[in-house]
This record gives structure tokens, sequence and C-alpha cells, in this order.
């Protein structure tokens, strides 16, 4: 006998079917958002090189949170951490062929390791958006605008969030200003982006500043460009937070992040900004690059904080409940009927009595149950009951995809 753990490893997730049902609701919420705006599909293997994070994503994730190991033939492979360097060099890749602007989007899991708390584990889904090929802010503004309409389409109304905008170029320019040599400006960039998860942050910054560090700066032509475009779009719920980084080292322009406003969850929930010099680590030209990715694991926790997960229904629509072990080929013939028109069904083939097969549908939220024996087969009527609201009408089997059909 041996003894194995059968919780899952530490931070990722099992997901039962009634988590799966949710999360397939988080995917595909953001899954139609994003084609709604005319962004197209793409994928990739978790695995990767581990030089791609090297040039460009930040010592924090390459140094402490990446799972990299060595593979049997000595090449050095990570687990992704996150997309953008992946979908950077499938587009270094097919720069000549693909006919820009280009609009993608993925939702891949990623790793990181983490400490798990609330909102980070180390296993995530990530939507990303992203658009190539537009320098000009229309870019800006329409991935600010698909970020959005995710939230609206999730339920979430503008008054609970909030979108605060950026830009690194501002910020760089702002520590120029300030006398900061290279090293220090490097060190303020890490230093910012931790602000509101540190006490000390005026000490650390007068330190690294060599005086008192009074960080003062306006919104750039840029940024009040970005926030007047999106308020005549009717996104209204920004505002301009100077202090506002985000992690990665590849971002040059325009960044944003969406917080939850609810002081239950009052934290950020996702991000993106403009990285126009990623291409530059495979030896190509620049390419113009904006998007944002946002994480699973945050947003079902605004979900659950307004109370917007909807509630768990089997993929299963009806379950024919069998008066006899005779009744069973006919309820086959008349499910596959069904499954040809849409319906999905299971029959059951248990010979349990009638009454507990009909607790069993309604235990696993089956919403609509048949019982087939000799009468049913003989008039070809059948009762198709409702198990929510206890609704029983007498229906041919052509009617039944219209009286089940999904909301
Ligand atoms: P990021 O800020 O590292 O950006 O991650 C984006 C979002 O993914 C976070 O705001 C959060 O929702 C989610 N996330 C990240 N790490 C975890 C974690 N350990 N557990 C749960 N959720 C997490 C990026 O990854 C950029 N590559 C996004 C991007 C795309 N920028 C431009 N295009």
């Amino acid at each position: 006998m041996t003894n194995i753990e059968k919780d899952p490893y530490k931070g990722v997730r099992d997901f039962y079917p009634e988590d799966m049902a949710s999360q397939n609701h988080i995917i595909n919420t953001m899954r139609k958002t994003a084609e709604s705006f005319g962004y197209i599909e793409y994928s990739a293997s978790v695995l990767e090189p581990a030089e791609l994070y090297r040039a460009k994503s930040g010592e924090e994730i390459v140094n402490e949170q990446t799972y990299t190991f060595t593979d049997r033939g000595g090449r050095d492979v990570t687990l992704r951490p996150e997309m953008t360097p992946t979908l950077a060099r499938m587009i270094a890749k097919k720069k000549k062929e693909l006919a820009f602007p280009i609009r993608w989007y993925s939702i891949p899991n990623l790793f990181r390791y983490e400490r798990p708390q609330k909102g980070r584990l180390r296993e995530h889904w990530q939507l990303n958006v992203d658009i190539f090929g537009v320098e000009d802010i229309s870019a800006e503004t329409e991935i600010i605008e698909v970020a959005s309409n995710i939230m609206r389409n999730f339920g979430v109304i503008d008054d609970n969030f909030e979108i605060r905008i950026n830009d690194r170029a501002l910020i760089d320019e702002t520590l120029k200003e300030m006398r900061l040599n290279e090293d220090q400006a490097y060190r303020m960039k890490k230093l910012l982006d931790k602000k509101n998860k540190i006490d000390n942050f005026q000490e650390e910054a007068d330190n690294i500043a060599g005086k008192e560090f009074n960080f003062n700066p306006k919104p750039s032509k840029q940024i009040t460009d970005v926030i007047n475009t999106l308020k005549s779009r009717g996104i209204s719920n920004t505002v301009f937070d100077p202090y506002l980084m985000r992690g990665f080292d590849y971002y040059t322009g325009i960044v944003f992040e969406v917080f939850d406003k609810s002081p239950e969850n009052n934290r950020s929930l996702f991000g993106g900004g403009r990285y126009d010099r990623l291409l530059e680590i495979f030896g190509e030209e620049k390419i113009p690059a904006m998007g944002f990715g946002m994480g699973d694991v945050t947003m079902r926790d605004v979900l659950e904080t307004y109370n917007l997960i909807p509630e768990y229904r089997s993929s299963t629509d009806l379950y024919i409940c069998t008066v006899d072990q005779d009744s069973i080929p006919e309820s086959d013939k008349i499910a596959d009927i069904l499954r040809k028109n849409g319906v999905n069904v299971a029959v059951d083939k248990s010979g349990k009595k009638i009454g507990s097969q009909i607790e069993y549908a309604d235990k696993k939220n089956i919403p609509f149950v048949i019982c087939i024996g000799k009468d049913e087969i003989d008039s070809e009527q059948y009762k198709l009951k409702n198990l929510k609201t206890g609704e029983e009408n007498s229906v041919a089997i052509d009617e039944i995809p219209n009286t089940i059909k999904r909301k």
C-alpha cells in the first residue's frame, strides 16, 4: 500500500465539473469579447527555451519565479510564465508573411513559482489580447476598450472598477529630470512597482535617490489623449496614476491596470501596456505592439465578490429514465435523434426505480427528464419534466429540442 497525497500540487487547482463550468463561463466571456473586436486566436506549447525570458522580462520573474529545468538533451527549458515573449517570437518568425496590423488573442495556462495567496497561484489561465503594427494611440484606446468590455460583459458595472493609466516614457523622463542615473532609475522603477505592497516606500525611495524623492509628474499629452478618446467612446472610469509601473522590463509607453474598487477585493485585477521593442531580442526591427493579460484567478474573485458567477447547470440537457429493460433500445434510438438535433442526452440503464433515476438527474443538475416505457413508445408522446420548476408537458420527439433550448 502506498499513501500518495490526494491534494493537487501546491498552488495549482483541480477543476471538478462544477468548477469547470464556472471556469468555462470565464473563458467563454473572455473569448467572445476578444472575438467581438476582431481578434483571432493563436496558441503555442507551454515549453519554451529558457533564454526567451532572460533578455527582457525582468529579474524577479526570471530569477525567482520560473519553473526551469534541463531536459535530457541538456537544454534549459522553462514552463512559460507569461505569453508575451512567445507571441513576440511567433510574430518575429513570420513577420514577412503576416499582414499588419495583427489582432490576436490566446488563453494560455501559465506557471509562476510564487507564494500562493489570494489572487496568486502557481498555475493560472490568462487571456492575452494584443495588437501589433499600430503606432498611434488608437492601439491603446482599442486595447483598453476590449478590457473594459470584458468587465462589462461579465456584468461588473463601471462604478465598481477603475482603469489606471500611466506612461513608462513619462516615468523615464521624470526620473531623468530628477537627475537619477541609469542604475538609480532602474531601481526606482522596481520600487515604484512595489509601492502599494510596502510600508516604507518613501524611505527606500530617498535612499535610492540619495536625497528627498518627490515624484510629482503631470499627465503627458498621450495620457490625456487616451483618457479623452476613451471618454468619447463612453468609458469614463479612467484615472492617471503617476505611480503605476507594471513589472515587466519590456514596456515602453502607455501602461494600464484595472482595479477592483470593492472594499472586500480592493486590488489590481489585470493590466498591460505598450511594448514596441520586444522583437529586438530576436534581432528583428521593432514593431509597435500593445496588449494586456487578464488572469482567471483575480477575475473569479471579482465575480464572486459581485455574485456574478451563473448558477451551475449540467451540460447534459436531458436525462432519459427507462421504465424497464425492454424500453432501453427504443430510448437509445430517441437519444440518437435528439443528439442529432443538438440536445445533450444520457440514458439511464441502471434498472433502478424510476423515482431514484429522476432523483439522480436532479442531483446532477440536469434540467429535464423524460421517462420512457411501453405507453410512451406506443403513443410516441413523452412527458417532458422540468426538474427546476416541476412543470410537465406532453410532447412529441421533434418538439423536445425547442422546448429545452438553452438560454
Ligand atoms: P502580468 O501583470 O504579469 O502581465 O500578468 C497579467 C495578469 O495575469 C495579472 O494582472 C493577473 O490577473 C494575472 N496573473 C499574473 N500572475 C498570476 C498568478 N501567479 N496567479 C494568478 N494570476 C496571475 C503579463 O503577464 C503580461 N505578459 C501581459 C501583457 C500582454 N502585456 C502585454 N500583453
